[in-house]
């Protein structure tokens, strides 16, 4: 998908279709003003007669109107103009953007960019709009045969600015189409099944998403690095497993030698059955989708990679499946973490935090200038939360502060859950150190809890991203979350 500016006013634009927003109470938005002019008040007339699709989302194509050069006008809903937020933004972008789906336009001129959306200056908004048309038109179909795939015709996006308003433009639609590009690497890292996106499968795209990018190195440490290090929670999930488990690292250095770098940590469970403590059959399927966090943190590096920021990152993604097997994790096992810290593995299930333990110890070695892991990490999660948020979680002030408002920039929301230290009971062991479960109350935040015991050397949040990661149902398929958002913090670092 080519996406790029324009000057040109909408009634002379010579396209396959303009799209127009349309606004509760004010009627035509300045291009729809335009466009009506130019029609001689064909679209005031159709707002008169109550035809406008107002609300946001609806669409309304139009064909063959006079004064227009495009064949096709798409009209499409912005609600009131008090409740346009970017969220609110996002949902009519995506809206405009699927409903050409089915129609032979392969090019548009979108002229959603002058919309007044709360909070969002005109770099925002032509950022959200560039990410956002990228992932409406976004399809896995790479497992499916040529006949069942659905045609795409649309390949070229304009989006309409004025000529007096393109100053800095160019680096707002590069993000958008650098984020865009990171979620869609993220998705198709999700939507490939577990048979296929093997922690060996992992590793080797990320080798290649390194080798095509300025200042970026991959590697991965096998088994036996690990077993040196002494990563026996990291080892102890994948003894269950015929596939080898890896640690990859992914480096880039946009910054100065000696600048400390950002470590994101990415869960990377390519397949999660629950292990001895098996997990009901039910969307199980979904469970391939438990490397998500290795997902997205390898698509934000794609996104970095391809903006060559002035920062130094590193990406750790612990790697393996979580399968059982006459030598997997038993229930009461108790295995020596790399912090030296044991841990009694109570549920087989509750896999996560034991490869994330091991490599947010292996990150203190990059004394970072903050750590971040990215997880589906407990169903608990979206009980408390549902499926708008990642639940966040940490123990340091600003860099929680941070991503709040980064999250807050990309559109990409968190909502931070309390790791007090009265939650760190529910992790006693009568054996350990530690147990691996805080049993039934506040699932999501002991979990943050455990984590919190291997990372008191470092700056460091967690994201649960187990509601927002994917969605289930007919329009199964992972979301690309949190991309925009790691992004976004990455790139605030910079300013
Ligand atoms: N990958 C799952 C978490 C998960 C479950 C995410 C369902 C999204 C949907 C994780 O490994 C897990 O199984 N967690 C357990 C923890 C429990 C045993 C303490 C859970 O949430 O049930
Ligand atoms: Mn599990
Ligand atoms: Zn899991």
């Amino acid at each position: 998908m080519e996406i790029r500016f324009d000057t040109q006013v909408p009634s002379q634009a010579e396209t396959d279709c303009i799209i127009a927003g349309v606004l509760e109470e004010q009627g035509l938005s300045t291009s729809a003003e335009q466009l009506n002019q130019a029609t001689q008040g064909k679209l005031e007339e159709l707002f008169k007669n109550g035809d406008l699709p107002l609300k946001p989302g609806k669409t309304l194509m139009l064909h063959n109107l006079p004064g227009i050069k495009s064949r096709r006008l798409l009209l499409v809903g912005c609600g009131k103009v008090d409740k346009l937020n970017v969220t609110a933004y996002r949902k009519i972008i995506t809206a405009a953007i699927k409903s050409l789906d089915s129609t032979p336009c392969q090019s548009a001129l979108c002229c959603l960019a002058e919309l007044d959306v709360q909070g969002a200056g005109l770099y925002r908004r032509v950022r959200l709009l560039s990410e956002t048309i990228h992932d409406a038109v976004y399809r896995f179909e790479q497992l499916k045969s040529d006949d069942e795939a659905e045609p795409h015709n649309l390949n070229t996006v304009a989006v309409a600015i004025p000529a007096d308003q393109q100053t800095g433009m160019d680096s707002a639609l590069q993000e958008g189409n650098a984020i865009g590009l990171g979620a869609a690497l993220a998705r198709d890292l999700g939507n490939l099944p577990g048979n296929i996106c093997t922690p060996t499968y992992l590793a080797e795209q990320a080798a290649s998403i390194a080798a095509g990018c300025k200042n970026m190195t991959a590697t991965a440490l096998e088994q036996k690095d690990m077993e040196k290090l002494g990563m026996g929670a990291l080892l102890s999930v994948t003894r269950g497993s015929r596939q080898p488990p890896k640690l990859i690292i992914m480096e880039y250095k946009g910054g100065k030698k000696d600048q400390a770098p950002y470590v994101l940590v990415g869960k990377g469970i390519t397949f999660d059955s629950g292990g001895i403590s098996l997990k009901p059959g039910p969307a199980m399927d979904e469970m391939k989708f438990d490397m998500c966090g290795a997902a997205s943190v390898i698509g934000t590096l794609r996104a970095i990679g391809e903006l060559q920021p002035p920062i130094n990152v590193v990406a750790l993604v612990p790697s393996c499946e979580n399968m059982p097997d006459g030598d997997a994790n038993k229930p009461g096992d108790i295995v020596t973490s790399m912090s030296g810290q044991t841990i009694e593995v109570l549920n087989t299930d509750a896999e996560g935090r034991l490869i994330l333990c091991d490599a947010l110890t292996y990150s203190e070695k990059y004394q970072p200038a903050g750590v971040i892991d990215v997880a589906t990490l407990t169903g608990a999660c979206v009980i408390a939360l549902g499926k708008h948020p990642a639940g966040l979680m940490g123990n340091d002030d600003d860099l929680i502060n941070d991503i709040k408002s980064a999250a807050e920039q990309s559109a990409d929301r968190v909502w931070q859950l309390p790791i007090w230290e009265e939650y760190q009971e529910q992790l006693k062991s009568n054996f350990a150190d530690m147990a691996n479960i805080g049993g039934r109350e506040a699932g999501a935040i002991t979990a943050g809890c455990f984590l919190s015991r291997f990372t008191k050397k470092l700056k460091w949040a967690h994201l649960d991203i187990a509601g927002i990661a994917w969605d289930s149902g007919q329009n199964k398929g992972a979301t690309g979350r949190p991309v925009p958002l790691l992004t976004q913090y990455l790139l605030d670092r910079c300013r």
